[in-house]
């Protein structure tokens, strides 16, 4: 079976487009959100409601394809070698509920486990990055048209990335701005590792840390995975995250010339759904050596 990757692109643009509306649509509050595991990981209707729209659209078209989204998941569910559509809808949802407009929907195809069509779409910014295997990704965004004489009128530009004054030379993690998250998992040896690696990368170098120029920490990993894929961020590292919040985001880091590597030391070629990450912005070189700086000051594993 062939999979026509464009038209699959198209329908995943518009249904992000419209789950997008319902998401800035929505009025969430802290107290009327519900929590999964503990008080920091947090859910609330609209990610049900975008869900079950999401699923219910792909069903209509695609009714043989195996589906993986964050509110239907069910513990010990594998990702299979089987066409299947990923979907967080919405990644930031603790952003959501604070208002903090870091949030997007994202939605992925994988084939044989590997990202082939990625689409991430932020409601309150309306950026829009798209990828499809081997084509290169994009970013649609919106363009002042305006003159100082006229009014001023936005137009939807798109634009490939990494944007063309990116990437500089990549010249070490000193000289990186690097994304992180916490997560929400809050106890155990887990997060006893991250917080000593951050302390790691943001240390003064005479104590052992290598003072990354910093550390930014914003709430969803897709937008993190678009911010390298565009250059504005050099790394992003995240042990935890689920193959929801990545699938989409690690083709459009690919397709950019930026690589997804293992947040622990050593992994060359990770999983979808490995659970653990560490994305490179595109660079002409140093990839590899800023890899194994970073996995220098990865204390464990996790
Ligand atoms: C979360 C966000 C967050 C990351 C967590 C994710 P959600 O996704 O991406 O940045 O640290 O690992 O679970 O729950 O908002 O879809």
């Amino acid at each position: 079976e062939t999979v026509d990757h464009q038209t699959i692109h198209d329908l995943l643009v518009e249904i992000a487009r419209k789950a997008g509306d319902m998401v800035a649509g929505a009025q969430p509050h802290v107290n009327t959100s519900g929590y999964k595991k503990n008080s920091a990981d947090l859910v609330t209707e609209t990610d049900r409601a975008v869900e079950k729209y999401v699923i219910g659209k792909l069903k209509e078209v695609y009714p043989d394809y195996d589906f993986l989204g964050e509110e239907t998941y069910v513990p010990g569910k594998k990702l299979t070698d089987r066409p299947t559509f990923i979907c967080d809808p919405i990644d930031g949802t603790t952003n959501f509920i604070h208002a903090f407009p870091n949030v997007c929907i994202s939605l992925a195809l994988c084939v044989y486990r590997t990202p082939v069509v990625g689409v991430i779409y932020n409601p309150y910014t309306t950026h829009m990055y798209t990828a499809i295997k081997n084509q290169g990704s994009f970013l649609t965004m919106p363009v002042r048209t305006d003159s100082p004489n006229t009014p001023a009128p936005i137009a939807p530009r798109k634009i490939r990335l990494p944007r063309k004054s990116y990437p500089e030379p990549l010249t070490g993690l000193q000289n990186a701005l690097v994304a992180v998250e916490w997560g929400s998992d809050r106890t155990g040896p887990n997060f006893q590792i991250k917080h000593r690696t951050f302390t790691r990368l943001v240390g003064a170098v005479e104590d052992g840390g290598k003072m990354v120029h910093s550390l930014r920490s914003m709430g969803s990993a897709a937008l993190n995975l678009c911010h390298v894929a565009s250059g504005q961020l050099d790394m992003y590292w995240e042990c935890g995250a689920w193959a929801w919040n990545v699938a989409a985001g690690w083709l459009i880091v690919s397709e950019a010339g930026g690589i997804m590597v293992d947040g622990n030391p050593g992994g060359w070629t990770p999983a979808v759904d490995c659970r653990r990450y560490l994305a490179v912005r595109a660079a002409p070189d140093g990839q590899k050596e800023l890899v194994e700086e970073f996995w220098g000051c990865v204390e464990g594993e996790m």
